[in-house]
């Protein structure tokens, strides 16, 4: 009688060991496919062209996931950007006019320098907003030959007014 318990209990204890490395290897294998559709996908994402329209009558073209400053500078479009793209001096900040909801969130760093700046609802950096959809419409708030000082007085380089205050009233 034990002997036949031993024997039962070693053939079960088999068994079990086969369906534990079988549940394994489905395992292994959903995870594995799991991250193949996700590499595909965003292999997929990353290489799908998108458009930027810029100041109503411009169009720039780029791929989902740049900025709209490197779509700018992809396509030649000339955009002011005092610190290459660090998202510090506020220069490339453009007013979005349409497709706010296919740009990414504004993180820590783009919100202080915008606040800093003193921009306006609907402004973001175009260094630091990336494009994830087509249909984004822009509108440069600083000309592309804005330097440092536009970075040190943002209040006297807005929207309304494309050079500084002091170059206007000479
Ligand atoms: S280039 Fe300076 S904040 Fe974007």
């Amino acid at each position: 009688m034990i002997v036949e318990n031993v024997d039962r209990i070693a053939k079960i204890t088999r068994e079990l060991g086969v369906y534990q490395w079988r549940a394994i290897y489905v395992y292994a294998a959903l995870v594995a496919a799991a991250f193949c559709f996700l590499a595909v996908r965003i292999l997929r994402d990353r290489s799908r062209p998108v458009a930027v329209g810029y100041d109503g009558d411009i169009q720039g073209r780029g791929r989902y996931g740049l900025s709209i400053l490197e779509i700018s500078r992809l396509s030649d479009i000339p955009h002011a950007h005092v610190c290459s793209g660090r998202g510090r001096c506020g220069t490339c900040r453009v007013r979005v006019d349409a497709g706010a909801d296919r740009l990414s969130a504004p993180e820590g760093l783009e919100r202080g320098t915008l606040a800093r700046v003193g921009a306006a609802a609907g402004e973001r950096l175009a260094c630091q907003a990336l494009v994830l959809g087509d249909g984004v419409q822009v509108t440069r708030l600083l000309p592309a030959y804005a330097d440092a000082t536009a970075a040190q007085a943002p209040q006297e380089w807005r929207a309304d007014r494309a050079v500084p205050a002091a170059e206007s009233t000479t």
